[in-house]
């Protein structure tokens, strides 16, 4: 069946996703939490299958937040299981898509053969182009903004480098983003109206787009509805 959909435009170059919802989605089903991340699982891979389709380079999931981490522990080893499995699995995937794997966040702190594997994977995947994809995973925006300012403040102290020198360019190029545009299209699924520490820099001119869909439930249709919203934004930055 060809279900192809008519293309918005204007695309954003990045779309970043809260992915929200897995759990109230178990929920309602008499289901464990994971059951709910598990078929979360799924749904990226629609999602990624939609960008390619599309035409979008750069999609940014938030997986794994460094406030998640004070989840209880059965819930937190779960997700890290099913990071690892996602990673094993969809290699093969990535690579005969043409997808890029990046990662921001404290990685440090995920278990070391989840890191081990998640460093394979974005070394074997840096040669692919047709889309960037970002997994933002024990990541926290207040630690990435606090992060880049040690570091600044250690290259002054260096003598690396004069206050004078601290421009929007440089802050940017020490944050875990360096090198990537910021979002355009910013979409939070199941209805909660907030950033919970996700990307707080990057998204000063982003476009939000908030849908009550359950991220589990999240279609190349509800994806699309979010392109459509977008196209129709009249962005102005602050001009007229
Ligand atoms: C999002 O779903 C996935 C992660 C935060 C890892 P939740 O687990 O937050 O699901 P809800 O919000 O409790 O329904
Ligand atoms: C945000 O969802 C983090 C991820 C989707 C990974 P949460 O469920 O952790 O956020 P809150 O608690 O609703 O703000
Ligand atoms: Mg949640």
């Amino acid at each position: 069946m060809d279900n192809r959909l008519p293309i918005p435009s204007p695309l954003p170059r990045h779309v970043a996703c809260i992915m929200d919802g897995n759990g109230r989605w178990a929920k309602s089903r008499g289901m464990m939490r994971h059951k709910g991340h598990r078929a979360g699982a799924d749904a990226v891979n629609r999602i990624l299958d939609s960008c390619l389709e599309a035409g979008i380079p750069w999609l940014t999931l938030y997986a794994f937040s460094s406030e998640n981490w004070c989840r209880p522990r059965v819930e937190v080893e779960a997700l890290m299981h099913l990071l690892h499995e996602f990673l094993k699995k969809e290699i093969k995937t990535l690579m005969s898509k043409d997808i890029r794997l990046h990662a921001i966040g404290d990685l440090s702190r995920l278990p070391e053969k989840t890191s081990i594997l998640l460093q394979n994977t974005i070394d074997q995947t840096a040669g692919n182009t047709s889309l960037n994809l970002v997994l933002a995973l024990s990541y926290g925006s207040r630690a990435e903004i606090l992060r880049a300012v040690r570091k600044i403040a250690e290259e002054s102290r260096n003598g690396k480098l004069d206050p004078s020198d601290i421009t929007e360019e440089l802050f940017c190029s020490h944050l875990y983003t360096s090198g990537m545009p910021d979002p355009d299209l910013l979409i939070r699924t199941s209805g909660e109206n907030r950033i919970s520490n996700f990307l707080l820099w990057q998204i000063s001119y982003s476009e939000i787009h908030v849908t009550d869909t359950l991220w589990p439930d999240f279609t190349k249709e509800d994806f699309f509805e979010a392109l459509r919203d977008y196209a129709g934004r009249q962005r102005r930055f602050g001009g007229v």
